[in-house]
């Protein structure tokens, strides 16, 4: 995204133009961006033999997903429709995990019919996994017990965590590996999600790599994403060299340990893989949501900016209270005035400028109707958390690159909505 002249341009389109062509409201994903964050992990992950794999829970449009694979990502499935999602932008199987969580067994078949690694996330799952597919492998995932103190929203792990395995149930584990004669070839786990310091991250891994100690047959370790990007202007950006180098380095001293001495993870240095899977990360700063102004309401106590969208396609503020930048993009640069900027559905908590508590009024260059706002960091969590509350499809999903706009899914109908066709 650049401003040019105090007009924003996304991929070197102005919004504007893109909102001419394919309508508003509009979700729009740089490529380059989408490249470069890939580029970065890359890089900051110094061990060879490592592997990251997208959360596509955080962005489902095929067009993003073959975009990673490009950049050389596995994935990181939460669901059968992720799987089949991960399967169509063109995934070989062994590059999929499937991580569970109170998943039905249909689901856990569906991954195994489809030769996708499960990672099963409670020893009952297990105990079944066993009973019906003795010998196969199998990945588990487990619960650090890392995370207490910290908010509610961006913790996977800890006592009150409805993921993993307990680290302390190992020998259970062990036990029902042993019984059906599991191949234990990979343990995970994902401790939370929004992590701007590398010391979270490495602390859970430390408890993980312990727990590897002890598996004899690990192909893999996998830490998980979390990852997190700055959403608020003056917020830092985690410097991502530095927690690759410090989770490669602990990584290769570990594999160094357990290879060197005939301890129980019997596998060759080289032979262990390094795994990561981020979502937000790979995709947040990529993505804008564009949206028209349909009224202004210049009441007492605020200024309300009332706009095409809502919730309903953008539900991060409204659920977390999280903040999104926002941008005027034809005025980029104009002085700030107070302003709420609403949603337009049917719901009191539907407004994007706000916290936990409610509306915030924030200092944005004057909004008038007709005028185009720009939603940021809208690339994760933004269209795969999207619904039609209140009926409204979901909107358009656009890739623009040097210049050019792709359509990469159409604005859905009230034909898909209430018919199920086209
Ligand atoms: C199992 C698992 N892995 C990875 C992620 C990705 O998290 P993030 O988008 O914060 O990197 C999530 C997010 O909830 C997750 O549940």
């Amino acid at each position: 995204m650049e401003i040019r002249d105090n007009i924003l341009h996304i991929g070197g389109i102005s919004a504007r133009d893109l909102v001419d062509e394919f309508k508003s409201p509009l979700y729009v994903y740089e490529e380059d961006t989408i490249r470069a964050r890939a580029g970065e992990l890359k890089n900051a992950i110094t061990f060879a033999n490592k592997e990251i794999k997208f959360a596509c829970k955080a962005n489902t449009n095929l067009e993003i997903m073959k975009v990673l694979k490009d950049e050389g990502m596995g994935i990181d499935a939460v669901s059968p429709g992720e799987i089949f999602a991960a399967l169509k932008a063109g995934f070989a199987p062994d590059r999929i995990l499937f991580t569970t969580n109170n998943v039905l067994w249909e689901e856990i078949e569906y991954a195994v019919s489809k030769n996708v690694l499960a990672n099963l996330d409670s020893l009952s799952q297990l105990r079944m996994f066993g009973e019906r597919f003795p010998c196969r492998d199998v990945c588990v995932r487990i619960n650090p017990n890392v995370g207490a103190g910290h908010h509610d929203h961006v913790i996977t792990g800890g006592p009150e965590s409805k993921f993993g395995i307990n680290y302390t149930e190992v020998d259970d584990i062990k036990d029902i590996a042993e019984k059906y004669r599991l191949r234990m070839t990979g343990i995970h786990q994902h401790i939370g999600s929004g992590i701007l310091e590398p010391e979270m991250f490495i602390k859970a891994m430390d408890v993980l790599l312990e727990t590897a100690k002890y598996f004899d047959d690990l192909s893999f370790i996998d830490f998980g994403g979390g990852i997190g990007v700055p959403y608020r202007e003056n917020e830092k950006r985690i410097d991502i060299a530095v927690l690759g180098k410090m989770i490669s380095e602990r990584f290769a001293s570990f594999a160094d340990r357990q290879g060197g001495g005939g301890h129980s993870v019997s596998r060759e240095k080289d032979g262990l893989k390094l795994v990561i899977e981020p979502g937000r990360y790979l995709v947040a700063e990529s993505g804008f949501l564009l949206a028209t102004v349909a009224s202004i309401k210049a009441e007492k106590k605020h200024r309300f900016v009332g706009i095409d969208t809502g919730f309903n396609h953008l539900v991060r503020p409204a659920m977390y209270g999280s903040y999104h930048q926002i941008l005027h993009t034809e005025k980029a640069e104009n002085p700030g005035v107070k302003q709420v900027i609403a949603g337009n559905l049917c719901e009191s908590g539907d407004t994007f400028t706000r916290d936990e508590n409610g509306i915030v009024d924030r200092d944005l260059p004057l909004f008038n109707e007709g005028d185009i706002v720009c939603l940021c960091n809208a690339g994760a969590y933004g269209y795969s958390m999207a619904s039609f509350y209140n009926s409204r499809p979901r909107p358009a999903e656009v890739l623009v690159k040097e210049g050019s706009a792709k359509l990469i899914r159409r604005r859905e109908t009230y034909e898909e909505i209430f018919t199920g066709s086209r």
